[in-house]
């Protein structure tokens, strides 16, 4: 038998992902570094579909038919490189090497270049939804070469996720490494949705004064408006979860120190080189470090603040709703910086990617999918050049519309000292775009008075600098 498609490693995703295509019917090559996994893949799920199982590499390449679609489902960074080692020189021209790990977007450009020397395509592709998503459909984000995509794109799109209009939620991302870096991206996005939910949380613990089984409720009215997502279902299940231990709720038991992997730090990195405000994103990053800093966090656990007083009734259900305000704001501000980057990454390596695309194969699948994504896919195809999510009108209007109660809930924060610092840094940003005049104009004043580095002026052209030492006139730089 030749098999359309192999998958080497594995675990759990690549599991999922084999049993994927051949549940879609294709021949699905298997292989594993150790053989156990993969006859027991094959006795386990053997009847789902055709799968030929592949002991060594070489049977594993002789397997797949030409061009050979190879699908790597390993840890990212040395062990992927490892596998790419072992079997690229056993791969002929026009073969393609589909990496679908959490690669860094470096990497698979360094790989990706390497191996079209041979004549390989080296697919680095993005996929998102967990191992429910490998399995039923992920949202998948491929790089690579056009070619590749000819040949591979139909599988991709028969395995992924539909949108509600039945899109599938797939599409040729970019060259090279422009899977990677949009998966990279998700993953920000994915962090700052977390981060601001988490917040939200607990806004309406602290300052409302609702226990985590109301909250959940809380949760799921709003995952029936604009905020619906399955972010804010998996919320409202695990708020509602209570402990068998203990009888107590689950997010109670629950160390509060948030671990990851780091792709959302990767988000953050790159939009740093880039130059892209990504202070949203920053924050969620940051608010995950911070809660893992046992030490410093128990130091300070007797600093002075003030001590929470939750509101009555009818104010606490007033102030849910400024919450949903500030959340869904929030929000909008955290996907105008993620697009950004994504822009200023298609930028800087050349990619052309259709923002609009990218929304529109978030939609389904991922981690992030919402209802709300099909909402920017809308504005990006109505204006391409859109030059931020918001300028776009209904984004606007929307965040006009919510600013007061965005205000409000940072002020109830700020005065029963909740930290909300996602929520804080997107009004900032907010607050920024919006500004006639910035203090950047004293930032600049201040450089050129220590070390003459120079001003623009808003009336004339050219740079300046004043003799600040010594008789303060100005002169041409
Ligand atoms: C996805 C997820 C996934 C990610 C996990 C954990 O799109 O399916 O983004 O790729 O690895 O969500 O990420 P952290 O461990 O960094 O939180």
């Amino acid at each position: 038998t030749s098999a359309q498609i192999g998958v080497t490693g594995l675990a759990v995703m690549g599991r999922n992902l084999a049993r994927n295509f051949a549940r879609n019917g294709y021949t699905v090559a298997v292989h594993n570094r150790t053989a156990a996994r993969t006859r027991a893949l094959v006795e386990e799920f053997g009847g789902e579909g055709e799968f030929v199982a592949a002991e060594t590499a070489e049977e594993f390449v002789a397997a797949l038919e030409r061009p050979r679609r190879l699908v790597v489902m390993v840890k990212a960074g040395e062990p992927t490189d490892a596998v790419i080692g072992e079997f690229a020189p056993l791969l002929e021209p026009g073969d393609m090497i589909i990496d679908g790990g959490n690669a860094h977007f470096a990497d698979t450009r360094r790989r990706e270049a390497e191996l079209r020397e041979r004549g390989i395509h080296f697919v680095g592709t993005g996929i998102s939804g967990g191992e429910e998503g490998a399995l039923n459909g992920p949202s998948i984000m491929p790089g690579g070469s056009k070619e590749s995509y000819a040949s591979l794109g139909p599988m991709l799109e028969k395995i992924s996720a539909k949108a509600a209009d039945g899109t599938p939620c797939v599409t040729h991302v970019g060259p090279d490494g422009a899977g990677h870096f949009v998966k990279m991206v998700h993953n920000g996005i994915e962090y700052a949705d977390m981060q601001l939910i988490g917040e939200a949380y607990q806004l309406l613990r602290d300052v409302a004064g609702y226990e985590p089984a109301r909250i959940a409720e809380i949760f799921r009215t709003w995952n029936t408006g604009r905020l619906d997502s399955y972010l804010i279902e998996i919320t409202a299940e695990v708020l509602s979860h209570v402990d068998a231990a203990t009888g107590r709720p689950f997010v109670d038991v629950v160390t509060d120190r948030a671990e990851q992997k780091g792709t959302g730090r990767w988000t953050v990195q790159i939009a740093l080189d880039l130059g892209v405000p990504v202070s949203g994103i920053a924050e969620a990053v940051f608010a995950r470090s911070l809660s893992g800093h046992a030490a410093l966090r128990a130091a300070s656990r007797g600093l002075a603040g003030p001590t929470p007083s939750p509101l009555d009734e009818a104010e606490a259900a007033a102030f849910a709703d400024r919450v949903e305000q500030a959340l869904y704001a929030s929000k909008i501000v955290s996907y105008t910086q993620g697009f950004h980057e994504v822009a200023a990454g298609s930028e800087e390596y050349g990619w052309s990617i259709d923002l609009g695309r990218v929304a529109a194969i978030w939609r389904g699948g991922c981690i992030i999918r919402a209802a709300f994504l099909d909402r920017i896919r809308a504005a990006y195809d109505a204006r391409p050049d859109l030059p931020s999510l918001l300028s776009d009108e209904t984004f606007a209007r929307e965040i006009a519309a919510a600013q007061d109660d965005w205000r409000e809930v940072l002020v109830a924060a700020t005065r029963q000292g909740v930290p909300a610092p996602g929520f804080a840094a997107a009004l900032a940003y907010y607050d920024a775009l919006r500004a006639e005049r910035l203090p950047a104009a004293l930032t600049q004043g201040q450089r050129d008075f220590f070390g003459a580095h120079t001003y623009r002026r808003t009336d004339r052209e050219g740079s300046f600098h004043t003799l600040w030492g010594g008789d303060r006139s100005e002169v041409p730089a």
